[in-house]
């Protein structure tokens, strides 16, 4: 580079207020504080979010860790959510929209916030980078008049999050009659099936309000001066190189980032059982399912997964959450939702271990015993999988995760997809028949987790030195050093 000055960068992050986006910003964070701490250019690092999530955020980070939290006002109740209402996590799914249109009233004051930072940094040594979030799309539009570089940090897959915003933006869905469709502008990500789209998805006809939201939010990424993806090029490179058609600006993979903090949350009790169970179970036995932190099934479906697991025979972990329509009790029985006598049989023959909302995903992806990861195919998870060689069973739900599905079967060949959305009708045959596929050696089973196996490697091979998300993190950090003029 022809400027061999050392800068001085303050980073500017504001991640989307959800947990499955606050996380992977703060795993970014740490990873950017780690990667230049050696260097001779001073880094300062801060994480905005509204007041509710700063604390939250504050017990994300390690006490090594100079990272800073700055707080935007932003008050709830102004637009019908519930009174502390700051964080989707806390809400239902049908609110989900009101908080992605109240975070639109943060541009304000998130402008006058940028504005102090750079009369604070103007000294002509300093760069100032900002990086936001897919639902925050106007940040492009505030930065590009202040004159700030500003980038997109995406916690979703490249080609999931290209699904997205294609059929977001032109509702193929509705000029079709027929169940599939071809996305116009990404066609490579192959046929689409109605049955794919999450139910805000499918019922939207551009007047809605998720509609009228995303038509907005969604070409405000065009501002953006470059992409972030938290995600393998070796494993996502089609939704990369969508990326790359459409927004001619630099896209780079810097994934996975993982917040190794995890622990934290749950009890050492847990922890605990889950690993003397898992060490009693022969290597490559048992099926672990786990539907996220926020997703659940229906009662109905409970019931059919319950008898699935039961008579396929196979060891296996379930995490379970009140079902949906309940899913706000924070305490429960699980008795309630499942086959009379379940548990005990499943505990007498110690077949099956029922873990209440948490479970340490980490420990049990990472343990021999694990054969295979009936999942909800959100990101994190899908990468946490990954990076442990474990194959997947998919059951997407919401947002993008039908599409990661797609991905991780169609074009990978690490999972065989099992049931999709709320309100399928699958029935416990079904399932137990994927179960078996997998589990048991049968052609498509073996041939997935040796697939699974690879894929392992790439990802662990991306994560070293010199590796495609260190020369990502790295060429990203390289362009964020030049200043950008003010236009
Ligand atoms: C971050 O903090 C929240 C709230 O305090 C907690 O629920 C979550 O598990 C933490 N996550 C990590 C990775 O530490
Ligand atoms: C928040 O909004 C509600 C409803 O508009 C209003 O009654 C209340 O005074 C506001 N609170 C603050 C602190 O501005």
């Amino acid at each position: 580079m022809a400027d061999a000055k050392p800068r001085n960068l303050r980073i500017v992050m504001f991640p989307f207020m959800a947990q499955g986006h606050i996380i992977p910003f703060v795993a970014l964070a740490l990873g950017l504080e780690k990667m230049m701490k050696n260097r001779a250019a001073k880094t300062i690092i801060s994480l905005v979010n509204t007041p509710l999530n700063i604390p939250k955020l504050r017990s994300n980070l390690t006490h090594e860790s100079s990272i800073s939290l700055i707080e935007l006002p932003f008050n709830s109740s102004a637009y019908g959510l519930p009174h502390e209402a700051e964080n989707c996590d806390a809400l239902p799914y049908s609110l989900v929209i009101s908080l992605l249109e109240a975070s639109k009233s943060l541009c304000e004051p998130f402008r006058d916030l940028m504005q102090k930072i750079l009369k604070e940094e103007d000294d002509g040594k300093s760069s100032v980078m900002v990086i936001g979030d897919f639902f925050l799309g106007w940040i492009g539009k505030v930065c590009k008049e202040i004159g700030v570089a500003t980038v997109m940090f995406s916690a979703a897959g490249a080609f999931g999050l290209g699904c997205y915003r294609s059929i977001w933006l032109s509702l193929p869905h509705q000029e079709t009659k027929q169940d599939h469709f071809l996305l116009d502008d990404f066609p490579e990500a192959g046929e689409i099936e109605k049955t794919q789209l999450n139910s805000f998805m499918l019922e939207a006809d551009g007047s809605d309000h998720w509609s009228v939201f995303m038509q907005k939010n969604i070409p405000g990424w065009s501002d953006y001066d470059g992409f972030l993806f938290n995600t393998v090029s070796e494993i996502d490179q089609m939704g990369l190189s969508y990326f790359r058609r459409i927004t001619g600006v630099p896209v780079w993979s810097v994934g996975p980032v993982f917040h190794s903090l995890d622990k934290k949350t749950g009890s050492r009790t847990t922890e605990e059982a889950v690993k003397a169970w898992l060490d009693s179970k022969p290597d490559c036995s048992v099926v672990y399912v786990c539907f996220g932190s926020v997703n659940s099934i229906s009662q109905t479906h409970m019931l059919e997964l319950a008898m699935a697991l039961e008579s396929s025979e196979k060891n296996f972990i379930w995490v379970v959450r009140p079902p949906i329509g309940a899913e706000a009790k924070s305490e429960f029985d699980v008795k309630e939702y499942i086959p009379e006598g379940f548990e005990e049989r499943i505990t007498k023959s110690e077949r099956g271990l029922m873990v209440k909302r948490w479970a340490p995903q980490v420990d049990i992806l990472s343990h021999k015993a694990t054969c295979v990861f009936l999942s909800h195919c959100g990101w994190n998870s899908i990468l946490e999988s990954l990076s442990h060689g474990v194959p997947l069973l998919g059951w997407p739900m919401a947002g993008e995760q039908f599409f990661n599905s797609i991905l991780m079967e169609k074009h990978i060949g690490v999972s065989v997809e099992v049931a999709r959305g709320k309100r399928c009708d699958i029935k416990c045959d079904e399932i137990v028949s994927k179960i078996k596929l997998v589990v048991e050696e049968t052609d498509v089973g073996r041939e997935i987790r040796k697939k699974a196996k690879d894929v392992k490697e790439l990802v662990r091979r991306a994560t070293e030195d010199s590796g495609s998300s260190i020369i990502g993190l790295e060429d990203f950090l390289g362009q964020a050093m030049v200043k950008k003029d003010k236009n």
